[in-house]
């Protein structure tokens, strides 16, 4: 295996829950493809869990439930490097070094972080005064300055690796465009050129929307339209047959609607493309029966799902092939890291007598 001269791939994904049918899509299997092309570290963000102070057994269990699903999805331990953030101690270190040229002001006009602010203060207008409240003077109410520094502990997941590639999703756009910033600061103030400049990848495809089954748009946690990786046949075919959808076509060739559309594009995720057309034609001469259109469809989103499902209770039940395949990636990574590290403590003047 030749990673040399490879562009690295970075990705992190929080430890919150089991992954869907959005994340497999979306996400996952553009990070099985790509473990062939580039040199690709994927990484369970678990110290950036901790920002919501998250229950300690819950955490734990979250962290070996991604691992598992990432393996069972396809993931390649032979060819991608995986590993869980908090065994890389050096991206704790330099997060505390980075933070020194990070400013508050900047981090608290970040999307995400006045989000979670007021769901921390437990404010649910849109108001911009959250400034106020944050600085407050209940000592009860507090945001933690973990919340604050999120974007920095992700610029350094990024920053320790050198990589140039990162594939996230639209929500994580502001955090990447922090990252360079941070980067070209870093840089600039040291008259270095230390860090190069990440951008976002989606390894040559449109990123896909996955919708959900309530026909109210994407799939997502907070919406409990999900079909998951590890749902069992019998659920899984129940949720899909409770899909909403409409009354059906009563003129031929009619315009498809997009609660009923939702279902094609997941067809077309799952399905052959003769089966598809074949619903689609049924559409058009008023001829199609959803029922027999959600069998279809439940079908074959379980030749996905199911063997995925079997591999992650193989991997589940299996802590010590999990802790191999992770003790091996936190080698590969902090030999990374800790060469990052130095520079980086060379550069701001912390060094060895
Ligand atoms: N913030 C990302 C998310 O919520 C997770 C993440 C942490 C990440 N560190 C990263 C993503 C580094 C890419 C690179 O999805």
């Amino acid at each position: 295996m030749n990673q040399q001269n490879k562009e690295i791939v970075v990705s992190g994904i929080r430890a919150t829950g089991n992954l869907h049918l959005g994340n497999y899509f979306g996400a996952l299997k553009n990070f099985v493809k790509m473990q062939n092309d580039y040199d690709t570290m994927f990484f369970v963000a678990d110290l950036h869990a901790l920002t919501t102070n998250p229950d300690p057994d819950m955490l734990h269990a979250n962290v070996r439930n991604i691992v598992a699903e990432y393996l069972a999805a396809g993931l390649d331990p032979e060819k991608a490097t995986l590993f869980v953030q908090s065994d890389v101690p050096e991206v704790s270190e330099m997060y505390l070094l980075l933070n020194m040229h990070v400013g508050i002001g900047e981090l608290m006009r970040t999307a995400s972080f006045k989000d979670k602010a007021r769901k921390q203060l437990g404010i649910k207008s849109e108001s911009d005064d959250i400034e106020k409240e944050i600085i407050g003077t209940d000592s009860n109410k507090r945001v933690n300055a973990g919340l604050l520094t999120y974007p920095t502990l992700m610029a350094v997941d990024i920053l320790i690796q050198k990589a140039t590639k990162v594939p996230v999703g639209k929500d994580q756009e502001q955090h990447l465009e922090l990252t360079r910033r941070f980067a070209r600061r870093f840089n600039s103030f040291y008259g270095v050129e230390l860090f190069p400049e990440p951008t976002n990848f989606n390894f040559g495809s449109a990123p896909v929307k996955v919708p959900g089954l309530d026909g109210s748009g994407k799939m997502g946690k907070s919406e409990g339209n999900c079909l998951y990786l590890i749902d069992d046949e019998k659920t899984l075919r129940k949720k899909v047959m409770r899909a909403v959808t409409d009354e059906g076509p009563k003129v031929p060739n009619q315009p498809v609607s997009p609660t009923v559309e939702n279902l094609f594009t997941l067809m077309q995720l799952t399905s052959s493309p003769e089966v598809v057309q074949q619903y689609r034609d049924a559409y058009a001469d008023c001829s199609i029966r959803y029922g027999d259109l959600k069998k279809q469809l439940a079908e074959d989103i379980l030749k996905i799902t199911l063997p995925i499902r079997e591999r992650i209770l193989d991997l589940q039940g299996d802590d010590a092939t999990i802790s191999r395949i992770l003790r091996r990636g936190a080698e590969k990574a902090r030999e990374r890291a800790a060469a990052t590290l130095n520079e980086v403590r060379h550069v701001m003047g912390i060094r060895r007598f």
